[in-house]
C-alpha cells in the first residue's frame, strides 16, 4: 500500500486539472518552472475509453518528470470506472481521481461530474469500483482481460514504452483513489455530501468552493470549504481547497482561513507556471502565525518579457512534439495568457492567434522584439 499523498509536505500545493489547458505539454512547463507538489491530467471519459475511443488515451500522456501524477476520470457507469482504473494502473499513474465537480451541461446533465452530487449512492459505487480495479490490478489482473480491442492494448503498451522504456508496468502497487467535487448542486450541501464521500474512504477530497449552479460565477466560498475541512479532518482523508487562488498571497490567506491540508491552483497558473515556485516559501510562512510584513515577502515577482517568450516558445515546441502540428490551434489560447500585461499585448495576441507552428511564433517574437521592445 503506497499512499503518496501522505508523504507530501503540507500544505500541499497542486495543479488543478483543466480540460483543454493542463495537457502534457503544459504540464511539462509546470514541471520545469514550478513544479507543483502534484499534477493531475485533464479529465477523461471512462465510457468513451471503455468503447475503445483511442484518441482519448492522449489525455493519459505524461512524462516521468511530472510525478506524482494523478489520472482524472469522469463518467457514470461503475463498470467502466472499474476497467479504466486498471488501465490507469497499467499506465503507471500514482493515483486516480474521480471528477464529481464538472458543471458543463454535456457532462452534468448525463449524471457525470457534478451531476453525481445528486446521486450519492451511484457516486459511492463508482468510488468502490475504482478501488476494486486498483486492487485487482495489484493482484495481477491484466488489460487484456477486459474486452479492449487489440489496437487499444497496443497503444497502451506503446505509451508505456515511450515514457518508461518498458511496455508493461512491472510495479503492481496499490495506488490511492481521490475525488474532486464542488460544495453542492444548486445549494451548498457540502457537509452532507462529504459524509457520503467519506464512507468510501478516498485518500483525498478536493473541493472547489462553488456550487454547480454557480458554474464559474461569483467567488469561491472558502467558509463552506472550512466547514467541510472540519469534518474531513476527523478522518484519515486529506482535504484540498480550490477556487480563485491567483497569487501566493491568496493561497496563504485561504489556507489559514479554511484549515485545509492543501490547495489546487487552476486558472492562476494559466501562462504562469512560475506560481508554483513559491510553494516552499508558502510552506515556510504557514509554519508561523500571520505577520504584518509577510504580504510583501510572498508577492510574486514580475516575470520578464524575455523569460515569458522563452517558455512560451518551449511550450509551443513541446506541443508540436507531443500532440502534433496539425493540432496547433489548441495551443493558441496559451499565447494570450503568457503575453498578458506586455506592451501592445492585444495586438501581439491577435497576431499569435493566427500562427500555425512554433516556427511562426518564433518569427513573430523576433519581429515584436525589434518593433516594440527595443
Ligand atoms: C478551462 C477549464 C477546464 C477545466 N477542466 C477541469 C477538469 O478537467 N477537471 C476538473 O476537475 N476540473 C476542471 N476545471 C475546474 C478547475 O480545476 C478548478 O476547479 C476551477 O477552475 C476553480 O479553480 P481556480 O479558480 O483556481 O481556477 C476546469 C476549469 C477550467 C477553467
Amino acid at each position: 500500500m503506497k499512499n503518496f499523498w501522505k508523504q507530501l509536505s503540507q500544505p500541499i500545493i497542486a495543479l488543478s486539472p483543466m480540460d483543454g489547458v493542463t495537457d502534457a505539454p503544459f504540464r511539462l512547463m509546470t514541471s520545469r518552472y514550478g513544479p507543483p507538489d502534484v499534477h493531475f491530467t485533464e479529465f477523461t471519459n471512462v465510457e468513451g475509453l471503455t468503447r475503445n475511443a483511442m484518441m482519448m488515451l492522449d489525455d493519459f500522456l505524461y512524462s516521468e518528470g511530472e510525478r506524482p501524477i494523478v489520472a482524472q476520470i469522469y463518467g457514470s457507469e461503475p463498470e467502466s470506472f472499474y476497467k479504466i482504473a486498471i488501465v490507469a494502473c497499467e499506465l503507471g499513474f500514482d493515483g486516480i481521481d474521480i471528477n464529481m465537480g464538472c458543471p458543463a451541461k454535456k457532462v452534468a446533465a448525463r449524471g457525470c461530474g457534478a451531476g453525481l452530487i445528486r446521486t450519492p449512492d451511484l457516486a459511492k459505487e463508482i468510488m468502490r469500483q475504482v478501488k476494486r480495479g486498483i486492487e485487482d490490478w495489484s493482484n495481477g489482473r491484466s488489460i487484456t482481460e477486459l474486452g479492449f480491442k487489440q489496437k487499444m492494448i497496443c497503444r497502451i503498451r506503446e505509451m508505456n514504452q515511450l515514457r518508461s522504456g518498458k511496455e508493461e508496468n512491472p510495479e503492481r502497487k496499490i495506488i490511492p483513489m481521490s475525488v474532486k467535487t464542488r460544495i453542492g448542486y444548486e445549494q451548498v450541501t457540502i457537509k452532507d455530501w462529504v459524509q457520503h464521500l467519506l464512507e468510501a474512504e478516498p485518500a483525498v477530497i478536493s473541493i472547489h468552493g462553488r456550487t454547480l449552479k454557480q458554474m464559474y460565477t461569483g467567488s469561491a466560498d472558502w467558509e463552506a470549504i472550512a466547514d467541510a475541512a472540519e469534518i474531513i479532518k476527523k478522518t484519515s482523508t486529506l482535504v484540498l481547497g480550490n477556487g480563485d487562488l491567483n497569487t501566493p498571497e491568496e493561497v496563504v490567506k485561504k489556507i489559514r482561513l479554511s484549515g485545509v491540508h492543501g490547495v489546487l491552483i487552476g486558472r492562476g497558473c494559466m501562462g504562469n507556471p512560475w506560481i508554483f515556485n513559491y510553494k516552499n516559501l508558502l510552506k515556510e510562512i504557514l509554519k508561523s502565525p500571520p505577520l504584518q510584513s509577510e504580504a510583501s515577502s510572498i508577492e510574486q515577482e514580475t516575470i520578464s518579457a524575455e523569460e515569458r517568450f522563452k517558455v512560451l516558445l518551449e511550450h509551443a515546441r513541446a506541443f508540436e512534439e507531443i500532440k502534433g502540428e496539425h493540432r496547433f490551434s489548441a495551443m493558441r489560447k496559451h499565447f494570450g495568457w503568457y503575453c498578458k500585461g506586455m506592451p501592445k499585448a492585444a495586438e501581439l495576441r491577435n497576431r499569435m492567434c493566427q500562427t500555425k507552428s512554433s516556427h511562426e511564433v518564433e518569427l513573430l517574437i523576433e519581429d515584436y522584439r525589434e518593433s516594440v521592445l527595443l
